[in-house]
Parts: structure tokens; sequence; C-alpha cells
């Protein structure tokens, strides 16, 4: 049976673990976050899972993750690694909220935060940035498709981007 879960997905830096934190304030939600997951059950920062293992070994473990999830979690929000929206059991976990944002605003939002270094290199996949537009333009659609409901994010305004979401489960 499909569990009443909300699971943010979007590009990396869109602010789905923020929106998450946000969201259990105005509810009885509890949140998690699945890099957080699989950074405690490896005892290593995501940076480090793909510099010793590669990419692949840490998408095994979103699969695993998202297994896990599907039976164990209930009334929880699920904020997700950029690249989860590809597991196939996504929609069994809950409903798929997409947080949608142009890529050069998402970029100008990560060079603006106080901690921008920290934030652009815990992410491997944002080392290369010409690369990283292409991953963007590649996941656009099947951010859309996957997507049970889609909220823009573009204004980076948490509180309507919250009463949206409210609004819209
Ligand atoms: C990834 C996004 C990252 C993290 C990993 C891979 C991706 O999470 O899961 O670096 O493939 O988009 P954030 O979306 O929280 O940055």
């Amino acid at each position: 049976m499909k569990s009443n879960n909300i699971i943010l997905i979007g590009f990396m830096g869109v602010g789905k673990g923020t929106i998450a934190r946000a969201l259990v304030k105005k509810t009885d939600y509890f949140a998690i976050d699945t890099d957080d997951l699989i950074e405690s059950l490896e005892n290593k920062k995501i940076k480090k899972i793909f510099k010793e293992s590669g990419e692949s070994y840490f998408r095994d473990l979103e699969k695993k993750c998202a297994l896990w999830c599907e039976k164990n979690i209930t009334n929880t929000i699920i904020s997700t690694g950029g690249g989860f929206y590809k597991q196939k059991n996504i929609k069994k976990i809950g409903r798929v909220i997409y947080l949608q944002s142009t890529f050069d605003t998402i970029l100008q939002g990560l060079y603006n935060a106080p901690n921008s270094q920290k934030k652009l290199k815990k992410r491997p996949l944002l080392n290369n940035l010409v690369e990283a537009r292409k991953i963007y333009e590649e996941r656009v659609k099947e951010y859309e498709k996957v997507a049970d409901i889609i909220i823009n994010v573009e204004d980076w305004n948490q509180n309507k981007a919250v009463s949206n979401i409210l609004k819209a489960i």
C-alpha cells in the first residue's frame, strides 16, 4: 500500500532539505534525507563515497535506501539527492513533489549562500559546471515525468513554497 510520505525531488542545490525542514515546522510530519541516510550507512561523506567507490556504487546505495524507505517509512517528508528520482519504486514510497527552478537560478543561489564553498565542494557533480548544466538539461523532463506535483521555487521564497506545497497535498 502507498504510504503518506512526501518525497521532494529536484536538482542539486534547489533547496529540498531546507524546504523539508520548513514543512516539518508546519505539519506533524518527520523529515529525513536520503543522502544523510547513505552517509550514516557508510559512515562517510557523499564526496568521499564518490571519490573512493565511484558514482555507480553510490547509485546502488540510493537503490538500497529507496527499498528501505518503501518498507519502513511513513508520515515523513523525504528530501532526496538530485539523482534519486531514478529509483524505480519512488512512487511506492509516497507522493513525489518536484521543486522546479532553472539551472542559472540554482547556481546563483549556491554562489550567494553564506557557506557557498562548502555547498559547492560537497557536491562532486558540480565540480564541472559545463557537465552539471548538461545533467540538468537531461533531467528536467524526467523530473517532470516522475512528479505528482510540481512546485516552482524560482523566486527562493521559502514561505510561498511551503504554503504551495501544503495547498497541493
Ligand atoms: C546528486 C545530488 C546530491 C548527491 C550526490 C549526487 C545528483 O544531492 O546525492 O552528490 O546526482 O544530483 P543534492 O541534490 O542534495 O545536492
